[in-house]
């Protein structure tokens, strides 16, 4: 039975957890991502809670966000938090000075970001200002929302309206300190890192190096071999990968309007994630052999150039089925390598580059991204199945790059197989074989009618999740038909 593409399943073998947190999701000052995005304010006439938009909070809730990293980005390392506490009235404004030069009043600020968590139920990742902070603003910090001391910080959270401490278990220490984060040499950085640790410390801390960009491994060798065997400091390293069609900061390609050039090309860049990856895993298994600790690819997804007509330094993007597709397959690479993959977040949850949100005043829609993200869910917390899978190519004016991409987990009885298909012109058949008898099998699929669908305001959504029927003529093994260009789930109860 078995054609040319097949995946096979070592269920047996099963015996490490996809973190759920690799669902994560980014949330900086930005655009509209926090500001109309998230947070109208309570006397707004969008219908909100609290001042949090009803629809966002509602759809967030549903997706089952496990983690969301505030307040950036580039905006972290210009980020005074005691300017966004006490009352609203009395805070100072901030000039966001990389995007888009817009002042905030600053009337969301930490409380607001971490009652935000609680109420769509994410673990909150901090980060810290390294780049124009001080030392003594971060232990403050750290006191202000984790303690449970007598002391000036907790006095004032409490005077403030917060009695109990907030629980944060991620801590960033600085963004991009290469670049927008203080445009750091690594092995200067490398110390900032180790002074600023020795203050930031609590139960169950995972505190984040900043890491490199794409295949910077320049960066991440001199900064793991700068932590001098003091590599139990960090229990993260951060990468951070965008998408760009054209591969040229200058003109990255349109969100909307292209051809399968740039579809091809798209999905060809964001495949090279995973070779950077084990390039970075790579030198910290020198550093780190025990492999205590992780990759957090906390900032990735697809960036265009901004929308017609948007405001500069917004980074508004449209998100097609190619946005799908970008999702489907990164996410099948970070369940692959979740031994090594302790977290990712995608830039940036609501309004900015592959948002799962996009809010037009009191409108929202969810976006193709969103429902990938939706149909992976079963992946969170379940145990990682490792796959083998045999692709055909999808050539495209002389390159190729495998068709099909497939990662797989098992949770209470029930193995859930992502499989993505990049070819946009054709069905393709794959023989699965998942490794143990199977009882009833259903599917699910994301998928449009072109390549360039989206879900647009006041228009029925398109591209979202429908059942996808298969035929089960086995109790061992599978024959299935994953449509041009879609995501697919299949899960199959195993007893
Ligand atoms: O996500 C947008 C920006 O991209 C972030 O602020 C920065 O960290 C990265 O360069």
């Amino acid at each position: 039975l078995f054609g040319q593409n097949t995946l096979s399943l070592q269920t047996d073998a099963a015996n490490i957890t996809i973190e759920k947190e690799i669902y994560g999701h980014f949330s900086e000052h930005l655009g509209t991502c926090i500001y109309e995005g998230i947070y109208v304010g309570e006397d707004s006439e969008i219908p909100n809670i609290d001042g949090y938009r009803k629809d966002v909070v509602e759809a967030l809730k549903a997706l089952k966000v496990p983690v969301l990293r505030w307040p950036g980005g580039c905006f972290a390392d210009t980020y005074h938090w005691k300017d966004g506490i006490g009352p609203k009235d009395e805070r100072p404004s901030i000039v966001n000075v990389f995007w888009g030069g817009v002042t905030e009043d600053n009337s969301f600020g930490t409380h607001e970001f971490l009652n935000f968590c609680e109420l769509i139920d994410a673990e909150p990742y901090l980060s810290i200002n390294v780049g124009s902070g001080t030392v003594q603003e971060a232990r403050d910090w750290v006191e202000y929302v984790t303690s449970n001391n007598q002391s000036p910080m907790t006095d004032l959270r409490k005077k403030n309206g917060r009695e109990e401490p907030w629980k944060v278990k991620f801590w960033g220490i600085g963004n991009e300190n290469w670049g927008c984060g203080g445009d750091m040499a690594a092995d200067y950085y490398a110390n900032i890192f180790r002074n600023y640790s020795s203050y930031i410390k609590g139960a169950d801390f995972q505190k984040v190096i900043c890491g490199p960009a794409g295949n910077d491994v320049a960066w991440t060798e001199t900064i793991l071999s700068g932590l001098k065997n003091k590599t139990a400091l960090a229990q993260g390293l951060s990468l951070h990968y965008y998408t760009l069609p054209t591969g040229d900061w200058d003109s990255k390609g349109s969100s909307t309007d292209f051809g399968e050039d740039m579809w091809f090309r798209t999905l060809r860049n964001t495949l090279y994630i995973e070779d950077y990856i084990q390039q970075h895993l790579a030198i910290m298994d020198q550093y780190d052999p025990d492999r205590t600790m992780k990759l957090m690819v906390d900032e990735w997804g697809t960036w265009y150039d901004q929308l017609p007509g948007t405001q500069d330094g917004f980074l508004q993007q449209q998100n097609t089925l190619r946005d799908a597709l970008v999702a489907g397959m990164n996410l099948n690479i970070f369940n692959n390598y979740a031994e090594r993959i302790r977290m990712a977040n995608i830039a940036q949850i609501v309004n900015v580059l592959q948002s799962v949100i996009r809010t037009n005043g009191p409108q929202m829609v969810r976006t193709p991204t969103y429902y990938v993200f939706q149909l992976y869910n079963v992946h969170q917390d379940a145990m990682l199945i490792p796959t083998e899978l045999t692709t055909e190519n999808y050539e495209y004016k002389g390159e190729a790059i495998p068709a099909l991409s497939a990662s797989a987990s098992i949770k209470d009885d029930v193995i859930s197989i992502s499989i993505t298909n990049a070819n946009p012109h054709k069905a393709i058949s794959v023989s699965c074989t998942p490794g143990r008898e199977f009882t009833a099998v259903s599917g699910k699929i994301v998928n449009g009618d072109a390549i360039t669908d989206y879900n647009d305001f006041g228009m029925e959504e398109r591209v979202l999740i429908k059942d996808f029927e298969i035929e089960k003529t086995s109790n061992q093994e599978l024959e299935v038909e994953i449509p041009a260009h879609s995501v697919v789930l299949l899960q199959l109860q195993v007893r």
